[in-house]
């Protein structure tokens, strides 16, 4: 099927950016939001986008910003905007009925053919597509913060989602520039909490939540535990990061995948504290640190010499031998890649190929020290027998 027509429902932070990346890759683009601000902002958003880049000739040849702006629309009549609609790619609020409800009605009233694609973090894909008439069109589609730099783009396949949609998809996934280099297009073939990119690093809280428990114990100030979880080359201190991202995101992710994959993964006691007191990093002025006057720059001079380095390693590696078992992905290459694309850092797959009995024994160590089965290491690394699924 060839899309040539694309509806992105949600104008809000993702779907701007979405916009902006499937306008460059040639296709029509009509725009829908229930809040007429939010539409205003991504307008402005996507025509000084595409000036900027205009002016530093990144647009494609005999492309200018005007032309690129001609070819989005904005309709706040959703049953309207998809009536010729090949694709919708939805970036609504994170509400499992409001995605549910939005599906039925764009699957009702657009062309036979139209799939409907959600950017959802973490509703199942075949939940969403439940009480539609064609769940074989539903998929997901789940692009990274800003879609215009963030190179990944995971494909889920719900349990009803065709073969044919799930090819269209990644075909128009693979179509869509981004300005950091090549995108990477991931199948997802199970539907499962997470998908590739989050599931591999989220038990990785189970950890930092042991650590910052215990530096609580101890009155250890923040700077020394974020000097030891800290990679000196990233961006951002990692509980500066914590800060930024928020502390309720990270609480909630806590109870999801609790509820969703083992108890193991509930909040800790600083962070539980943290959420009660509405002290939930950059968007209240306080989290770990104070940012009333701006991002804070934590002093990492001094270290607590708490963390251990390689258990974020072997845990990720293990997690990552737990969506193959899944049957998630069929190659540790994928996961790595995925990573990489999404995060801008490299996965633990590789490492692990030479290193799994290591980090096996570390697992059983850090499982039995933190009394967390979950940390335990699966079959496929305690084996090696991963490092066949290429
Ligand atoms: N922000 C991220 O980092 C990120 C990354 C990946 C995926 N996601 C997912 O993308 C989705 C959107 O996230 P966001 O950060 O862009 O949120 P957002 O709040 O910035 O945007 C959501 C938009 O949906 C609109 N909306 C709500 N109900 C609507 C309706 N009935 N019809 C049309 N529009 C409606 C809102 O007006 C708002 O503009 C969520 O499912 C989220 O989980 C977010």
């Amino acid at each position: 099927m060839e899309v040539k027509k694309i509806v992105m429902l949600g104008f809000g932070d993702m779907g701007k950016g979405i916009a902006q990346v499937c306008l460059m890759a040639g296709y029509n683009v009509t725009a829908v939001d229930v809040i007429d601000k939010i539409i205003q902002q991504g307008l402005e958003y996507n025509k000084t986008g595409f000036e900027k880049l205009e002016e530093k000739g990144k647009l494609p040849k005999g492309v200018t910003a005007a032309t690129m702006m001609e070819r989005l629309q904005v309709n706040k009549n959703l049953s309207d905007a998809v009536k010729d609609a090949d694709l919708l790619i939805e970036a609504v609020s994170e509400k499992p009925d409001l995605k549910q409800q939005l599906c039925r009605e764009v699957i009702d009233n657009s062309p036979e053919h139209c799939i409907f694609a959600s950017n959802t973090s973490s509703i199942s894909i075949t939940e969403i597509a439940q009480g539609c008439d064609k769940p074989e069109n539903v998929v997901g589609m789940h692009f990274f913060n800003p879609a215009p730099l963030m190179r990944l783009t995971e494909v889920i396949k719900g349990d009803k989602t065709s073969e044919d949609t799930m090819e269209t998809v990644v075909k128009v996934a693979k179509t869509l520039p981004c300005l950091r280099g090549e995108r990477f297009v991931a199948q997802v073939l199970k539907d499962r909490p997470g998908f590739i990119v989050n599931r591999v690093l989220a038990p990785n809280a189970i950890y930092t939540n042991y650590i910052v428990d215990l530096a609580h114990e101890k009155g250890i100030p923040w700077e020394q535990v974020d000097a030891d979880l800290s990679n000196p080359n990233a961006p951002m201190s990692s509980l500066t990061l914590a800060d930024f991202t928020g502390r309720d995101i990270a609480y909630n992710a806590g109870l999801y995948y609790a509820e969703k994959i083992s108890a193991d993964f509930k909040p800790g006691k600083v962070l539980t504290m943290q959420y009660n007191a509405g002290t939930l990093g950059k968007k209240t002025g306080k989290g770990y640190y104070d940012w009333s006057k701006g991002r804070p720059q934590p002093d990492l001079s001094k270290k607590a010499g708490l963390v251990d380095r390689r258990v974020f390693a072997a845990i990720s590696a293990n997690e990552g031998c737990r969506i193959l078992e899944e049957g998630v992905v069929k190659s540790w290459k994928v996961i790595d890649e995925a990573i990489l694309a999404g995060m801008n850092f490299p996965g633990p797959m590789q490492y692990a190929t030479t290193n799994y009995k290591e980090l096996s024994d570390l697992l059983e160590e850090y499982s039995a020290k933190l009394g967390k089965n979950y940390l335990k290491p699966c079959d496929l690394l305690k084996t090696g027998k991963f490092v066949e699924m290429q």
